[in-house]
Parts: C-alpha cells; sequence; structure tokens
C-alpha cells in the first residue's frame, strides 16, 4: 500500500467529522467514502508479529496511557481491555481509530508513523483479547436506583431522560473507566471537560448567576444556569466574570461506601448503542 500523504489523511479526517444525522434512513456519502477508504487499506495488520506487538506496546506506553491507563483498563479514554469497538475492531477500522483519532471526542490523531500506528493495532488487539473486562465492585441495579434519589438526573441525560447540564452518560461506561467515574463523582473538579467548566456572571445589579460557558463574544455571553434554563448578558449589564468553581457537580465523596459503589457501578453499565 502506498504510504498515505498528509493530505490524504486530513481530508478523510474532515469527512469523518461530518455530522451525522441519527435519523436518516440511508448512510448519506461521507460514510460510503470512509468505507471506502476503510476497504482500500490492507484487510490485515502488516505488522503482527510478536516483535511488532513489543514495540506497540512501548508506543502505547508513550501515547495512549494518559488517557487509557497503563494496562488499557481505561480512564479519561475508554477501557480497551473489554475487546469492544464502537468504531469497529477489524484491522483497518482500529487503524483509522487510531491513525486520525475519534472526531468529537477528546481523542486526536496520534503523531507516529504508518507502521507504528499497525503496531499499536496490534497491542490493542491483543489488549482486546484478554479478558480483563473491568468490572466495578458495586451492583448496577441499586446503583440506578441511589442514581435516582441522589438528584443525578437533574443535571445528566441518560437516553432521552435528563437535564443538560453536565454532560450526557448515555455511554459513559464505554467512555470512561471505573478509576475515572469514581473520581468524577468523589472530587468532580479534578477533570472537567472543557465545556462543562463552571462560569458566574456577576451584573452590574448586583446579581449573580452560576452555569457553564454556551459562547462568548464583544458584545454578549451566554450560559446555561443551573437550572437549565438559557441565559444571555449583553456585556455592558456584566459587572465580572469568575471561573472559581470549576465543576458545578457536586462531590459525592461523603455518599456511604455501599451506595458509592453501587451507583460507580451503574455508571459503568451504561455502553449506550453499540
Ligand atoms: C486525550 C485522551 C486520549 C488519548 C491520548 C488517546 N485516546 Fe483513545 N479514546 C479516548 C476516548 C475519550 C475514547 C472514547 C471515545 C468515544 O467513543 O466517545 C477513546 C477511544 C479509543 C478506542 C475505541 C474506539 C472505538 O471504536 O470504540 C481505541 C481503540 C482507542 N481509543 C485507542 C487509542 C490509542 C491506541 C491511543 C494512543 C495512540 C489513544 N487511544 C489515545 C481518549 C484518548
Ligand atoms: C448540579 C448538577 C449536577 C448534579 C446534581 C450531578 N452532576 Fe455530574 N456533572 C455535572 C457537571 C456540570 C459535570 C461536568 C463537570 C465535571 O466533570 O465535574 C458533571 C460530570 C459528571 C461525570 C463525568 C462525565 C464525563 O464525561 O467526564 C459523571 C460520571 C457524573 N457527573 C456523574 C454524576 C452522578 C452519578 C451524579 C449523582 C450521584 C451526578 N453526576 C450529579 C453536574 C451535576
Amino acid at each position: 500500500m502506498p504510504r498515505m500523504s498528509w493530505i490524504r489523511g486530513s481530508v478523510i479526517a474532515l469527512i469523518i467529522a461530518v455530522p451525522i444525522p441519527s435519523r436518516a434512513q440511508a448512510p448519506p456519502a461521507p460514510v460510503e467514502e470512509v468505507d471506502a477508504f476503510i476497504k482500500s487499506m490492507p484487510q490485515t495488520n502488516p505488522f503482527s508479529s510478536e516483535a511488532d506487538v513489543q514495540q506497540g506496546r512501548a508506543l502505547f506506553q508513550t501515547h495512549c496511557t494518559y488517557c487509557h491507563g497503563a494496562n488499557g483498563e481505561g480512564g479519561r479514554g475508554a477501557d480497551l481491555t473489554a475487546g469492544i469497538y464502537r468504531r469497529g475492531g477489524r484491522d483497518p477500522e482500529l487503524y483509522t481509530s487510531i491513525r486520525y483519532g475519534i472526531p468529537g471526542t477528546e481523542m486526536g490523531p496520534v503523531r507516529i508513523t504508518d507502521d507504528e500506528v499497525w503496531k499499536v493495532v496490534g497491542y490493542v488487539k491483543r489488549l482486546g483479547s484478554q479478558g480483563l473486562l473491568e468490572k466495578a465492585p458495586g451492583d448496577p441495579t441499586a446503583g440506578h436506583a441511589v442514581y435516582q434519589k441522589s438528584g443525578c438526573v437533574n443535571c445528566h441525560r441518560i437516553g432521552n431522560d435528563g437535564g443538560n447540564l453536565g454532560p450526557e452518560l448515555t455511554d459513559i461506561g464505554r467512555r470512561r473507566g471505573v478509576k475515572f467515574l469514581t473520581e468524577s463523582l468523589a472530587k468532580p473538579e479534578a477533570d472537567v471537560p472543557i465545556n462543562y467548566r463552571g462560569i458566574q456572571v456577576v451584573l452590574k445589579n448586583g446579581q449573580t448567576v452560576t452555569g457553564t460557558r454556551l459562547n462568548r463574544d464583544d458584545l454578549s455571553i451566554q450560559l446555561r444556569d443551573t437550572r437549565d434554563n438559557l441565559r444571555s448578558f449583553l456585556m455592558d449589564n456584566v459587572q465580572e466574570i469568575r471561573f472559581d468553581k470549576p465543576s458545578l457537580m457536586p462531590s459525592y465523596g461523603a455518599m456511604n461506601k455501599k451506595d458509592f459503589d453501587d451507583v460507580v457501578a451503574y455508571l459503568n453499565s451504561l455502553k449506550g448503542a453499540q
């Protein structure tokens, strides 16, 4: 296969980035182009000797453990030990996810050579076939009840239910590992996704409005307040904008241990639509 040029790579990345309407009857053209691209490359990994996998492991340590954990158990990034991939687990599909990153998520393209990407693919497959599926210690069914009674639903959406102040959790168990979920509940301010940083707008009339920032230009600022209302203020009326409460989520570190473990198990069980 000819080495893919950088420009072609960028074009493909752009194609993948085009949002796909969820209710579309037939897949739109860009999806077909991505399919065609995937079909045009080697269908089985050309670098899959034991030495290649070991090199893939070293590359993984450098470029991926930051989000996926030292053993691929997940953290800020998905658990890779389950061998379940939303964008497909065939060699060319994994190659595409790793080469170009996953548009619309925190995972960006990796800066290594094409041959090295194949070696990483080999290691990722090995991780996924070890059956180390991370299991949270609690009981997901009991955790669902804890979720309901703790008011999580006011700020988070699962499927069609819930509020929008915090990130949607429909597939949180696939996107994040158990350790990250535990930390999200105990220390919400530790790792706040950029779109959900808390801000406070202090108005000249003395009123303070807290929420997450949606937009800002020279004339106005828009936010989603803590009651899930969209609000807009003219900068002329704004005295000050403060960022001293990075997360608007309360800490649940003081919850009793069983409820805490159960709600983590419930979150871990939310894998979204495959
Ligand atoms: C900045 C954090 C970050 C880094 C660095 C990162 N990833 Fe990811 N990765 C994620 C997140 C978040 C997801 C889940 C995306 C989603 O589906 O919403 C993910 C998903 C994946 C998936 C699953 C794709 C699927 O089809 O479900 C694979 C495979 C993967 N990453 C491999 C890697 C490899 C290999 C590297 C290193 C070259 C890497 N990632 C680096 C954050 C990261
Ligand atoms: C007052 C609103 C509010 C309540 C109540 C709330 N959250 Fe959150 N949550 C947020 C916000 C805002 C964020 C994003 C900032 C952050 O990561 O701390 C967040 C982040 C999270 C994350 C990390 C999501 C990600 O993609 O990184 C998880 C998991 C989570 N919340 C679970 C829960 C659970 C479980 C409960 C109930 C026990 C709960 N939240 C209650 C507002 C809330």
